[in-house]
């Protein structure tokens, strides 16, 4: 029965004229309680794109990755993926896409090679192949001395490099990645950047999260800043490169910083005793 589900998820889209969106997301919502972290948003994110999903501190950006990605429940809203109706069941689809949540979701007591080796197993990876992905993953992070430590015991950084290894290492078609790049030394962001622009470049799809804008500046060629759970601006950020101005209800803007001051509000706090 699970073959069979999987194989009629696989076929291929159901709107063939279509034009493939990575992530299509028509009005969706998740209420917490009275809370709504994500407010009747609706998102579209063609495939091939490095997409940068900003917004301040509680802005809706880690509840919209779960939504995506089927590790948090929406309340209401469609969420599709590479053109096909994506929900918790879809089993198929998931196979198709890599996250790295913003807890991680490590598990503890196991081994660097142990956790990503089983995380290839769940997405059907052959033997061979996983040995030899794990080797290589490990060896590039700079991890491969750790594999006497448990992953409790690995430092912050060294934790969330394994979370990204286990995000890419069946070759996804989107990435889902909540601040990447957070923790990590800069050669290892250096590294990673590059994996990802190779990434994109074969025509798959990132969709990350990040607060430091000059790497939304660099990376992302496509850009949508959230407040309050609803999109606040969408645009193409790379214009900023040839010397363009980012617009926004008519307003001019030179950097991604001083639109994102302007749309969530620049925060001042006077701490007299300091
Ligand atoms: N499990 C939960 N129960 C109740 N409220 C929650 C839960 N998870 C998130 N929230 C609330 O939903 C809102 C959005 O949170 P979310 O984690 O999506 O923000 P974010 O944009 O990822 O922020 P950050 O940049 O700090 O990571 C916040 O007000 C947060 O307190
Ligand atoms: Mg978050």
């Amino acid at each position: 029965m699970m073959i069979a589900s999987v194989e009629t998820e696989t076929t291929a889209p159901v709107w063939p004229n279509q034009p493939t969106a990575a992530v299509r997301i028509s009005n969706l919502t998740k209420r917490y309680n009275e809370l709504i972290a994500v407010d009747n948003l609706s998102l579209t994110v063609p495939t091939g794109k490095m997409f940068g999903f900003l917004g301040p501190n509680g802005a809706g950006k880690s509840t919209t990755i779960g939504c995506l990605t089927g590790l948090i429940d929406p309340t209401s809203g469609k969420i599709e993926l590479l053109n096909q109706e994506f929900n918790t069941n879809s089993i198929a689809l998931k196979h198709r896409i890599g996250v790295m949540p913003e807890g991680l979701g490590l598990f503890d007591h196991l081994y660097a090679h142990e956790f990503l080796a089983f995380n290839a197993r769940i997405y059907g990876l052959e033997e061979s192949t996983i040995r030899n992905r794990v080797e290589e993953l490990l060896t590039a992070m700079d991890l491969i001395s750790a594999t006497n430590k448990r992953l409790a015991d690995f430092s912050t950084g060294m934790r969330k490099k394994v979370a990204f290894a286990a995000s890419i290492i069946h070759r996804p078609d989107i990435l889902f990645l909540d601040e990447p790049f957070e923790s990590i030394d800069p050669a290892g962001v250096a590294m990673l950047k590059d994996w990802l622009r190779r990434f994109v470049s074969g025509g798959r799809t990132v969709f990350m999260t990040t607060h430091v804008l000059e790497t939304v500046e660099r990376l992302c060629d496509d850009v949508a800043i959230i407040n309050h759970g609803k999109i606040a601006w969408r645009g193409d950020v790379s214009q900023l490169m040839v010397g363009g101005k980012l617009e926004s209800s008519g307003e001019q803007f030179d950097t991604l910083e001083a639109l994102f001051l302007h749309l969530v509000g620049e925060r001042h706090g006077d701490l007299g005793w300091l």
